[in-house]
């Protein structure tokens, strides 16, 4: 506990010295900064002047001492497996960079990523990042218009992308999907396809191009770029509070600094981990904490493709005796999910390797958390539980293992460098235990540097409360202690599985159905994913069959955001409750279908009755 309390106090005493200190100890640079960071609030540069390359630091610089230590253990859902060396993934992602500069590719460009858990979507981020390309990784779940929204938004070049991967033994198809959503993107030149479940698909001549195809004949050979500490590394969707999502861009030196120090720090890393971090890369736990934390600081990443429950549901607990995996990094969606298989299935594995848990994305229940630690961790591994978003780029509260006593549910105290106040809605801090909003005050190297293509968005979100400082959109209590307890969002977001997702781009996809006149979304507890997506809907006048409808709007939803978007319960209502004004009060529903009634100050309501009638029916479907 010293030893990080002096840390925190070097870190918030001298932020000068003590990230140039990080960023010297931790990256690679071609050439050496002039100034640690630059604040214009909300607007933040990092080791301005500074040259460097995340894939040379995720890379190049361990072949010295690590270019026969495995980067990558891979385990595809059929059983294959591969490892891949820091020698070999080095000369996969040349090989893929001289891929893409053949096609044109140059720095400044856009590439999309809508690629299975396999090494090579991490090449192709790698590849990406060598060229200065800026890619944005789709992840799979998510629909064709979801990616044409985002392809355009971009502005992308290229699509990479893979015939399918496997789930539950199925192919999820992705390449189909990238053809639908790339007829309407003229901007789109080349879609390069790798093979890996090997299923007919279609090629359109000229723009599509198989990715083994390519490879032949390229050379191992290519220096990394020496690229502007803010070149754009990577822009990742997010959903906010309006049915557009965010692109939340992340630069190179700063991001590349905190999440491999985070890294560090969070996780402990020791040489020889085996280290687990289970996200899919299309999410920012995949991109942070899956592939440029991990292999910047060196580490041996784990990667599975599948699902936990394939070929049955002890499959993870199999593939960490089988792996001597030391570091597993999940979510509390997953493991309440496992906890449902009960404790005989992971009681019948060696999990002895297992030194260090970790969980990420939504808050743990006490529950879970005592599952987590008594039946996988056996009583003797610490739980990092990490508190951050796709906006901090890297972890913001956590505990150091060892260092700092654990509490269940609290994601403990914050990072070094990361000043953490609650405060109520004018900014006053607010007193321990009561609830209040977690800001942050100074500007750490992971944070957001933008909404892609929109500034003005970026400021309105995120600091328009309190000039010059960070709102994250959630609620929080702070103990005694000092430590922090994460109560869930404040604004019009649910938490599915872990998974961002915006009651208005639910609506807006709900609204663009034909028989749809409104609708209203809310989270709704779930004893597994945490919320469950509900939908108060009302109908354009019609005959409709409401049993028929309820599915077709669930299928709706899935094909216009993407299959993890698909709505719990759909329910069918003659209108909804409004405000004098207009406004949709979000909060009824959402106490209708917490505790099916409503309470509190209902005066500004249009028509009592029809709160009454919501509270009472049942679900239609
Ligand atoms: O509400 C918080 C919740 O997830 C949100 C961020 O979501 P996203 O950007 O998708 O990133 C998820 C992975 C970092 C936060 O605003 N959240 C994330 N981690 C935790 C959490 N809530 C409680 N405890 C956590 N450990």
């Amino acid at each position: 506990m010293e030893a990080y309390r002096e840390l925190y106090r070097r870190a918030e005493e001298n932020p000068e010295a003590f990230w140039s200190e990080q960023a010297t100890n931790e990256i690679h640079w071609f050439e050496k900064w002039n100034h640690p960071f630059e604040w214009n609030p909300p607007f933040v540069k990092w080791f301005v002047g500074g040259k460097t390359n995340a894939a040379y630091n995720c890379l190049d610089r361990h072949l010295a001492t690590r270019g026969d230590k495995a980067a990558i253990i891979f385990e595809g859902e059929p059983g294959d497996q591969r490892v891949i060396t820091y020698r070999e993934l080095h000369r996969l992602v040349c090989r893929f960079t001289n891929v893409l500069k053949a096609r044109g590719c140059q720095p400044g460009d856009r590439a999309m990523i809508y690629m299975p858990m396999v090494p090579e979507a991490v090449v192709a981020m790698l590849a990406c990042a060598r060229l200065g390309v800026t890619h944005s990784v789709v992840f799979g779940g998510f629909s064709a218009e979801a990616l044409k929204a985002r392809i355009h938004d971009l502005d992308a070049r290229i699509v990479l992308t893979a015939d399918g991967g496997w789930r539950r033994g199925k192919e999820v198809r992705l390449k189909d999907a990238v053809d639908e959503a790339v007829k309407d993107c003229p901007g789109v030149k080349d879609v390069i396809v790798y093979q890996r479940t090997a299923q007919p698909l279609f090629m359109t001549e000229g723009r599509d191009h198989w990715w083994h195809d390519l490879d032949l004949g390229v050379s191992d050979e290519c220096p990394a770029e020496q690229l502007d500490s803010e070149h754009p590394l990577f822009v990742l969707y997010t959903s906010g509070t309006t049915g557009k999502p965010k692109g939340i861009l992340h630069t190179t030196g700063g991001y590349l600094t905190y999440v491999t120090s985070t890294m560090k720090w969070v996780f402990d890393l020791k040489e020889d981990d085996v280290y687990w971090c289970t996200a899919d890369i299309g999410w920012v736990t995949g991109h942070s904490y899956l592939v440029y934390g991990p292999l910047s600081a060196g580490a041996t990443c784990m990667i599975y493709e599948g699902s936990p429950d394939y070929p049955a549901w002890d499959r993870w607990w199999d593939v960490i005796a089988r792996h001597k995996v030391s570091i597993l990094y999940t979510s509390p969606t997953a493991i309440r999910a496992l906890i449902k298989q009960g404790e005989e299935l992971p009681n019948s594995h060696d999990l002895s390797s297992l030194r260090l848990l970790g969980s990420v994305g939504e808050p743990i229940n006490p529950a879970a958390w005592e599952w987590y630690h008594r039946v996988i961790g056996k009583d003797r591994c610490p739980i990092v539980d990490t508190w951050w978003q796709t906006e901090t780029g890297g972890i913001m509260i956590a505990p150091m293992p060892g260092a700092i006593p654990l509490k269940p549910g609290s994601g403990t105290l914050p990072m070094p460098g990361i000043l953490t106040e609650v405060v109520d809605f004018e900014g006053k801090p607010r007193g321990h235990q009561r609830r209040g909003f977690p800001h942050h005050q100074a500007p750490w190297p992971g944070m957001i540097r933008t909404i892609w293509g929109d500034p003005e968005r970026f400021q309105q979100q995120y600091f328009s409360r309190m000039p010059g400082v960070y709102f994250t959109g959630d609620a929080a209590r702070c103990d005694e202690d000092g430590y922090l307890w994460i109560l869930g969002r404040v604004d019009d977001v649910m938490n599915v599985s872990g998974h961002r997702l915006s009651t208005m781009e639910v609506e807006s996809a709900l609204v663009s159905h034909p028989a749809v006149a409104e609708a209203a979304v809310v989270g709704k507890p779930h004893e597994i994913t945490g919320q469950a997506i509900c939908c108060f809907v009302t109908l354009k006048q019609g005959n409709w069959d409401h049993h028929q409808l309820g599915q077709d709007l669930r299928k709706w939803v899935a094909h216009e955001i993407g299959a993890f978007a698909r709505p719990d319960e759909i329910r069918f209502t003659e209108a909804l409750p409004k405000t004098r004004s207009g406004k949709i009060m979000r909060r009824l529903l959402r106490e209708i279908v917490t505790s099916h009634t409503v309470s509190g100050d209902v005066t500004t309501l249009e028509d009592l009755g029809v709160v009454n009638k919501l509270a009472t029916q049942h679900d239609e479907d």
